[in-house]
């Protein structure tokens, strides 16, 4: 077996095999690139895309927007797709595992995935869907659903997906908010051995909004019957035309929105532009991953969060690559089944999220030690700071000592991953993420602004010129935008997370700001203080998070009750009113009823106090205080 790193003291290094198949081999790619990103990205936008037309200026900049390669022209899918079928059309693109065990696991050619993708082009032109309609897909992880998105890309048309765990109201939202007129969704998945129904969420979600047709994929039960809204996925796709002629789009024409927690109640639809993030797409999955022809990659990232789109279907398209999804959960028969699905499908690349390692570490070795894993080569994580004991099990154990581990830093907003070691160059230190990529540019700054010293934690920013995969804005809501990102550093983003760099590499310390993140998905404490408002009788409520030792960090919820009291029935019933509010990842750990929250004289909730309470730490800041004693009476049902 090839040995990928050496360890040099605390750190480790690419061996000379990796060197010798990586993509970038040395550090002098980012000296080039810093010469002149702008230049570095103008050239690797045209090697590694195909382009209608080119462009004449490559960046434009004016705060709080900026432009790649305005004046472009291009299509996604025919880079996606179409540019492969030529030479490696017989290549399997798509390898879905199904989660029952008695399913059998199913093949996609490119051939076969651009014949289907052609086909549903067609289904969509047919009910009136047009180059720039917000198009919302509603779907597991089923084939079914990078079928929705690239026949979207085809047309033009703008995809808004919605995690599929995710509640009735939470898909009305994001529904109302995109005002699609179309949802393709499905009637239902298995999870953990059972049958999930979305077909009843659908029909709820819809009422109130534009939607005038859903496209249902008959996953679960043959010839269940719907109303005259829906219609079939199957049967409007048998009916097809094979062929369907990709439109030339802009490239700075959005290419989907995806929506993600900030600190208000309301989730923002983060929008990406064609250009800028199929170019970034490509390169970050090519060198992060060093991807080569005969590589199999597995990114366990759901498609409703920016990692799966990019890192489980963009990235490995773009590169002609192929592409491993799983309906299901880790632990479902037991938890062998992800070390089967690695040695079963002789998967390279394996990339999933701190929280299901630490899932694993928990369940024990013993799950490990009946399988190879012998065909791994690189493994990554992201979505949350991964600690030493972590990184540790996963390097030793499911990397075998021989794989490095690609810790990727990025965001919703950033498309694709903006901090992290490359696999030929390294170092790979277990809690560091990395050098920014090379053409991007971090720095950490103190509450001015201003650059503070090596070694110092403060807030990470990134400066202009801005990567090529960033968002283009909020969909329609552009004061949001510029306050969220541009408004506390002038002229730098501010990511919203604390870092601290040390010889040019980066750790990332956590959220400045109330995101939380629970088992790696990204929430929102207002959204989640919003929903429990609305439920009966409750008369306000601050929800902050505490440690977990599998899921990082998770929601905790203080309410007050607006008459009597509190009860063991009505914890739970508020409990599954956030699963149907939000979805079942928003519920929160732990209700506790108090009389009073801790605010300041100007009725602002001082959240902190009631972390240090759940902390049993010395609370900070009671001389702001109207009420002091709420903390005394807290702390004793604590
Ligand atoms: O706090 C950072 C954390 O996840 C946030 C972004 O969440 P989301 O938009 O859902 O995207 C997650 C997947 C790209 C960041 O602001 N985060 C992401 N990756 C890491 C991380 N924290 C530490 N280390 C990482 N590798």
């Amino acid at each position: 077996m090839k040995k990928y790193i050496i360890k040099k003291g605390d750190k480790y290094w690419p061996s000379n095999e990796i060197k010798k198949i990586a993509w970038i081999k040395d550090n002098k790619i980012y000296k080039q690139a810093d010469k002149n990103p702008v230049k570095f990205w103008d050239k690797l936008a045209k090697e590694g895309l195909i382009w209608e037309k080119s462009w004449k200026k490559t960046y434009i900049e004016k705060l709080p927007y900026f432009w790649w390669f305005k004046g472009g022209k291009l299509n996604f899918c025919i880079n996606a797709l179409d540019r492969h079928l030529k030479d490696k059309g017989d290549k399997t693109a798509l390898i879905w595992v199904p989660e029952p065990t008695s399913e059998k696991t199913v093949k996609l050619t490119y051939n076969e995935l651009s014949k289907k993708v052609n086909k549903f082009a067609n289904v969509l032109e047919k009910l009136g869907v047009k180059k720039g309609d917000v198009v919302a897909i509603y779907l597991p992880m089923i084939p079914e659903v990078l079928i929705a998105i690239l026949a979207c890309t085809r047309i033009g048309a703008i995809h808004s997906v919605v995690f599929s765990a995710f509640s009735a109201d939470a898909l009305k939202t994001r529904l109302q908010d995109g005002k699609a007129k179309i949802l393709i969704s499905a009637d239902g998945y298995y999870r953990r051995g059972e049958k999930e129904y979305l077909d009843k969420k659908v029909n709820k979600a819809i009422i109130g909004t534009k939607v005038r047709k859903v496209i249902i994929v008959n996953r679960l039960s043959k010839n269940k019957k719907y109303s005259r809204k829906f219609i079939s996925f199957e049967k409007e796709i048998e009916k097809a035309d094979s062929y369907y002629k990709p439109r030339m789009m802009n490239s700075e024409d959005p290419l989907f929105i995806l929506y993600t927690s900030g600190t208000t109640g309301k989730p923002k639809g983060v929008v990406h532009d064609i250009g800028g993030y199929a170019t970034y797409a490509y390169w970050t999955t090519k060198w992060n991953f060093n991807l080569h022809n005969d590589d199999v990659m597995w990114c366990t990232a759901d498609v409703g969060w920016i990692t799966g789109h990019t890192y489980a279907f963009y990235g490995p398209l773009l590169n002609g690559g192929t592409t491993v999804i799983y309906e299901g959960t880790p632990d479902y028969p037991n938890y062998n089944r992800w070390w089967n699905i690695i040695d079963k499908n002789k998967i390279t690349v394996f990339y999933t999220a701190p929280t299901a390692i630490r899932m694993f570490m928990k369940a024990g070795e013993k799950f490990l030690k009946k399988h190879k894993l012998n065909t791994l080569r690189i493994i990554g994580t992201v979505g949350e700071p991964i600690d030493k004991d972590t990184w540790e099990w996963y390097f030793k154990k499911v990397g075998k000592s021989r794989c490095p581990i690609i810790d990727t830093w990025w965001q919703t907003e950033t498309g694709g991953s903006l901090i992290n070691s490359l696999p030929g160059v390294g170092p790979f230190i277990p809690t560091i993420s990395g050098y920014s990529f090379p053409g991007t540019k971090h720095i950490v700054v103190n509450e001015k602004g201003k650059k503070v010293k090596d070694g110092k934690i403060g807030s990470l920013v990134q400066l202009s010129p801005f990567a090529p995969g960033m968002l283009h804005g909020i969909y329609k809501n552009p004061k949001k935008y510029k306050d969220t990102y541009f408004k506390r550093f002038r002229n730098k983003y501010d990511t919203s997370d604390g870092a601290y760099i040390k010889n040019k590499l980066i750790r990332i310390t956590g959220r400045t700001d109330d995101v939380i993140k629970v088992a790696g998905h990204r929430l929102s404490t207002a959204e989640l203080e919003n929903a429990i408002n609305k439920y009966s009788n409750i008369n306000e409520s601050a929800v902050v998070s505490i440690p977990d030792k599998i899921k990082g960090e998770v929601p905790v919820s203080f309410v007050v009750l607006k008459s009597g009291n509190s009860t063991l029935s009505l914890e739970k019933q508020l409990k599954k009113h956030i699963d149907k509010t939000i979805g079942p990842i928003a519920r929160p750990s732990k209700i506790y009823f108090v009389k009073e929250l801790p605010k300041t004289r100007s009725g602002k909730i001082m959240r902190r106090i009631l972390k240090n309470i759940l902390n049993k730490e010395k609370p900070e800041g009671l001389m702001t205080l109207v009420n002091p004693d709420s903390v005394k009476e807290i702390e004793k049902i604590i």
